[in-house]
């Protein structure tokens, strides 16, 4: 008997408004032909002021209890994955769990940028599997709006504020690629390329937040690369191939990053899960939402095989397979 990691519901919250590129080409110079040829992006949601990280997550989170018939009081474990924490401490989790009404178990937030819901993913899966928690609720959620520098417009169109979140429970498998859950989770990172994404500031260097920095084009020559590889080292260890995944479900950061992956691995354009054109790049979220959507929509089904993929600042990189 093998211990596996298995699904049992999902949610996802965008705050309002919408703001559509055509928008954004009102406060900096930028166009939408400029951002739907490079991105795909048409709209992104932004957090109005007084709306946080947590606010978003306990909106997510409610939604995913609700889809699986739990309760708070059936968690033993919320992880938060964000850059975008509500204060410096204590952790955004606390926050939801408190939140949620949830007065036993832990919470503590995961920090690995765009790849955090990957490797919350590998952390709750690590506590399922050896006992230390039997139901875990995983969010990815985030203000990116917060950090971005509104007069760059190499960065400033790209992202937007969200929440995505998943239930985790504990289930039974073979041992084998046919089980039902976390088949696998693959997380990597590279502390020497910090130059290509990053905040120029923070608690202990600047006593603030800083703003988001990106070399984007060297960020993009990374992320086809890194993205596939874990990919890769991910269906190899399940011993799976492209054809048997029914869905991809990436991080959105950019159409041509999943669409150049896609082409890579030979993955046909229509089993990759996208929702860039109306979130923008969610960072931690973006995962979460994607699965989210593409369940409520029906093309998730019960039984299918999702490899899920994200990169980020760090580097940080990863996947993980699951059955659904
Ligand atoms: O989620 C974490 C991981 N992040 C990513 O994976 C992001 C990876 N990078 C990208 O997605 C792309 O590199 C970007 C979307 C960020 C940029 O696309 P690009 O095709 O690499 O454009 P570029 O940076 O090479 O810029 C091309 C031109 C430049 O003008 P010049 O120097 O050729 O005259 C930019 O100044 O586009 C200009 N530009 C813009 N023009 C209109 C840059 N941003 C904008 C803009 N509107 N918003």
């Amino acid at each position: 008997m093998t211990v596996r990691s298995i699904v049992l519901g999902c949610g996802s919250y965008l705050p309002e408004p919408a703001v559509s590129n055509a928008e954004l080409a009102t406060r900096v110079d930028t166009s939408d032909k400029w951002i739907v040829e490079r991105t795909g992006i048409k709209n992104r949601h932004i957090a109005p002021d007084g709306v946080t990280t947590s606010d978003l997550a306990l909106e997510a989170a409610r939604r995913a209890l609700a889809s699986a018939g739990l309760t708070a009081a059936d968690l033993d474990l919320v992880i938060v994955a964000t850059t975008t924490p509500d204060e410096t401490f204590p952790s955004t989790a606390t926050r939801v769990q408190a939140r949620l009404g949830m007065t036993r178990g832990a919470a503590f937030d995961v920090q690995a940028v765009c790849s955090g819901f990957v490797y919350g993913l590998s952390v709750a899966d690590a506590f399922i599997r050896t006992g230390q928690a039997r139901t875990v609720l995983l969010i990815g959620a985030e203000t990116m709006s917060r950090i971005l520098d509104w007069s760059d417009r190499t960065t400033c169109v790209l992202f937007g504020d969200g929440a995505g979140a998943m239930v985790l429970g504990t289930g039974e498998g073979a041992g084998t690629s046919d089980d039902r859950g976390i088949l696998n989770t693959k997380i990597f990172s590279d502390g020497r390329l910090h130059d290509l994404l990053y905040t120029d500031g923070g608690v202990s260097s600047t006593r603030g937040a800083g703003h988001l920095r990106m070399q984007g084009r060297e960020v993009f020559k990374h992320a086809v690369t890194n993205i596939s590889a874990a990919m890769e080292a991910s269906m190899a260890e399940a011993g799976i191939s492209v054809a048997d995944v029914a869905w991809f479900v990436p991080h959105q950061a950019n159409q041509r990053i999943l669409d150049g992956t896609a082409k890579k691995l030979g993955i046909a354009r229509e089993r990759v899960v996208s929702t860039i054109a109306e979130h923008g790049n969610t960072s931690a979220a973006s995962v979460p939402l994607a699965f989210d959507t593409a369940v409520k929509d029906g093309r998730i089904q019960r039984g299918d095989l999702l490899l899920l993929e994200a990169m980020g600042g760090g580097f940080t990189w990863g996947a993980a397979l699951l059955r659904y």
